[in-house]
């Protein structure tokens, strides 16, 4: 029998306490926990319909037949889905994103988020949200943030069943903007997933991991307490002392490049001069800027005047996955 398709829609999120290293690669259980807010403005809309007629999965991408390597990502990702199936069935899987894939703007978030409720709700598995955020973090570990709503924590736990993102403000808490100043819409040589396994080369991952509880303690707080300049102070260090691990990595990774460097030095002299916006990088050359909705314009007109800035998207807090 083939079961009806489910759609779900799930934006992706930025991190302000980084999430960068596995205790289990396998099954994506962070040495770290991680904070982040979900991006309203952009999303993912993923629908699956499992069928008996089907040989293998299909999967569209943005209008186009999927290449061979993210098909086996999403099909070893179903695999996890149908071992709860009584009957199992290959799928059809369509997915959109609202924004262009090749701006930079990491998608895994968004895309799993999206699948594993899409997915599940296809197989019929009736999932509260600690399961969805589970099932998420299988396909991709910062898809577990994107099921909550808002300003969410990943909780890291030390096994499959401790190991999800709940939210601690709803998206309306606080009115924060991500600006993404893109500087490089090429692909990254070196994908998360690689990166996340050489983290433990590096001698200074230890130190960050150690000291996490005290940034995500304090970078929570600021947000709660709309403290810019605190949550500013936390969220740039937490980023530069991810990267410090990216480049004293064996072999090291230097996601950086120039125009990465002009825009951190510019927002740390807007800053001086009185600007409240701070400035945080994952695992690629673009910049996201964050700054509260009173200063957008006046961020925005200063990122639109740099040679070096090729486009920017904006966006504020988002909610939660949804099926629709
Ligand atoms: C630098 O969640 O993309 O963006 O689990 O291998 O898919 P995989 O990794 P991914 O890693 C995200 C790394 C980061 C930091 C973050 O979002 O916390």
């Amino acid at each position: 029998m083939t079961s009806p398709a489910a759609t779900a829609v799930a934006h992706p999120n930025i991190a302000f306490i980084k999430y960068w290293g596995n205790r289990d690669d396998a099954l994506r259980i962070p040495m770290n926990a991680s904070l982040s807010m979900n991006l309203a403005a952009l999303s993912t809309t993923t629908s699956v319909e499992f069928r008996c007629d089907l040989q293998q999965d299909d999967l569209l991408i943005d209008g186009q037949s999927a290449a061979p390597a993210a098909l086996q990502r999403v099909s070893a990702f179903l695999d996890i889905v149908r071992e709860r199936m009584p009957e199992k069935q290959h799928a059809i899987i369509i997915s959109r994103n609202n924004f262009p894939m090749g701006a930079g703007i990491a998608s895994s978030a968004s895309a799993f988020a999206a699948l594993a409720a899409a997915a599940s709700h296809a197989a019929g598995l009736d999932l509260d949200e600690t399961a969805l955020s589970r099932l998420a973090r299988r396909g991709s570990g910062s898809a577990c943030r994107s099921i909550p709503a808002g300003f969410v924590e990943w909780l890291p736990g030390r096994e499959d069943e401790n190991s999800y993102a709940v939210s601690f403000a709803p998206a309306g808490h606080w009115h924060l903007v991500d600006l993404i100043a893109v500087v490089n819409r090429t692909h990254k040589e070196v994908g998360s997933t690689a990166g996340h396994a050489l983290a433990a080369t590096s001698p200074l991952q230890s130190a960050r991991v150690t000291d996490c509880p005290r940034r995500l303690a304090l970078c929570r707080q600021a947000i709660l307490e709309k403290d810019f300049a605190a949550f500013a102070a936390i969220v740039e260090l937490d980023s530069d002392m991810m990267h410090a691990v990216m480049q004293t990595s064996t072999p090291p990774l230097l996601y950086w490049e120039a125009a990465t460097v002009e825009l951190m030095h510019k927002v740390r002299t807007w800053r001086s001069q009185g600007l409240p916006v701070c400035y945080t990088i994952d695992a690629g050359p673009n910049v996201h800027i964050l700054c509260q909705q009173q200063d957008v314009t006046q961020v925005e007109g200063q990122l639109q005047q740099m040679a070096a800035v090729q486009a920017v998207y904006r966006s504020g807090a988002g909610g939660g996955v949804q099926l629709v």
